[in-house]
């Protein structure tokens, strides 16, 4: 398929026809890019989301595992600097009344039209008359109890990073761990973005991947690359292709207030290279600012040594409905098989929101009674789907669609003598397999080293 085959129209169009994500509040007209998630969605995002707690729990013994509050004490956002700090210029403009990131108009990002002129850029229609920039905090803002008027004022979190300074002593007592260590947290983050779009990858309402490494001050450099490394390596280890990968360091005028360096992990979208994650140099920013603000000590003090340190951060953050996107994108594939087109998601075995799929030929001959007996054999060990309506073709297609590794396949043989075929969703082989070896067969395959077909 040729590269730019894969666009975000035809991935908004799979999400929607196959359940994965839908727009929101659909029966009331929607609310702009807010979107929901349905079964496959679910599975797919949840998937993820595991994939990163493995590689941050499982497959290493110096990170722990947090679940912050989404309301924090409002002093947590003076002290981080969202405040004072965590703004986009706007733009507004007088005729169509949309509102612009004065950023993004200055250097044209991808996907940026004119709402009345879209060949053009905004600003440059003929009827276009922009405001000055002006700077537009991006937290909501909610008030605590039960009286508006005398609540106190609170914020939905831009980040989860900063549940993570809040909890540093806490995690420090319990844990048992000294510095370098690292604390992971997965949960909704919540921007009032003034241009939203381009599906989940820019939403106000959206859920991170973040960990915190704290680290002795003179180890983050070294710290700093390894993470970049090893977050360039995960979305290439889940399948994603080299090719359409790139780490990009930030110059300096465009670090965040707290990082003395950036780099993001970029991936080659539909709408062309964008942000992944980023992985950042806080250095002792937030600890000290936290600090500050409590009166509380935060800092690592070594019995041994007699020291006394404030860690410094390396900080890998990524975004989960941007990862998902992502990784629908690069396995999407168009492909014409015996005259007839196919669209089939490519996607890792792990990431796959069902395993397998067992299908009976015909609703007859004992047939549907085999195919329900092997998916109760199944379906505890590995998400499965029994598949029971509708021409075989059809069914194949769905769950090409849907980007299930294998489907099982019940005929007439299977009932003489207790065999089933194995269907493979890339390569279409097929493959005959005793019915009571199944369950083993399945998952020897599922957990063998995998590459993308789509890789050359
Ligand atoms: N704690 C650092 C931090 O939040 P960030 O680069 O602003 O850094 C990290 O966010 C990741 O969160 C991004 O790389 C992206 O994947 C995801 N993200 C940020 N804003 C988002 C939005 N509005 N919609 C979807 N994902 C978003």
């Amino acid at each position: 398929m040729p590269e730019d085959a894969v666009t975000m129209d035809k991935i908004v169009a799979l999400c929607k026809r196959r359940g994965f994500i839908f727009a929101s509040s659909e029966i009331y007209g929607g609310i702009g890019s807010t979107y929901d998630y349905g079964h496959y969605g679910v599975l797919l995002k949840t998937n993820v989301k595991n994939e990163w707690w493995r590689s941050m729990l499982s497959e290493r013994d110096d990170i722990v595992a947090l679940d912050s509050a989404i309301l924090q004490h409002p002093r947590v956002w003076e002290a981080s600097g969202h405040l004072a700090g965590f703004t986009d210029p706007m733009v507004d403009c007088r005729t169509c009344k949309e509102r612009f990131r004065a950023d993004h108009l200055a250097e044209r990002a991808p996907g940026l039209a004119c709402p009345r002129k879209p060949s053009k850029p905004p600003g440059e229609g003929p009827d276009c008359d922009l405001t000055a920039a002006r700077d537009f905090n991006l937290m909501f803002k909610t008030t605590v109890g039960p009286v508006e008027e005398t609540g106190s004022v609170a914020y939905l979190r831009p980040e989860t990073a900063q549940g993570i300074f809040i909890n540093f002593k806490n995690v420090l007592q319990f844990s048992r761990k000294k510095p370098p260590f690292g604390i992971a947290q997965v949960g909704k983050s919540f921007r009032n973005e003034i241009t939203p779009g381009n599906f989940v990858f820019r939403t106000r309402e959206f859920e991170q991947m973040e960990m915190e490494f704290f680290v002795p001050p003179d180890e983050a450099p070294a710290w700093y690359e390894t993470w970049k490394a090893e977050r360039f390596d995960w979305y290439q280890r889940l399948g994603i292709r080299p090719e359409k990968l790139r780490l990009r360091e930030h110059g300096a005028g465009e670090l965040s207030h707290y990082s003395s360096a950036t780099a993001d992990v970029e991936y080659r979208f539909p709408i062309g290279w964008s942000e992944l994650e980023g992985v950042a140099n806080r250095g002792d920013f937030d600890l000290t600012q936290h600090a500050l603000f409590s009166g509380e000590k935060l800092e690592y003090y070594d019995q041994p040594t007699g020291e006394r340190y404030v860690p410094h951060v390396i900080e890998p953050a990524a975004g989960a409905d941007r990862a998902t996107l992502a990784f629908l994108a690069d396995a999407y594939d168009e492909e014409t098989v015996e005259g007839e087109l196919r669209t089939v998601l490519k996607l890792h075995p792990r990431l796959a929101p069902v395993k397998v799929a067992v299908l009976p030929l015909v609703r007859k001959d004992g047939q549907p009674e085999m195919a329900r007996e092997l998916f109760a054999a199944l379906r505890g060990t590995m998400q499965s789907e029994l598949d029971e309506g509708g021409s075989i073709g059809k069914r194949y297609r769905r769950q090409d669609e849907i980007g299930t590794p294998y489907c099982v396949t019940v005929d007439h043989q299977s009932i003489e003598d207790r065999t089933v075929t194995v269907r493979e969703r890339d390569s279409l082989t097929q493959e005959r397999v005793a019915a009571d070896a199944l369950l083993g067969h399945l998952v020897a395959r599922l957990s063998a080293p995998w590459r993308s077909p789509k890789l050359a």
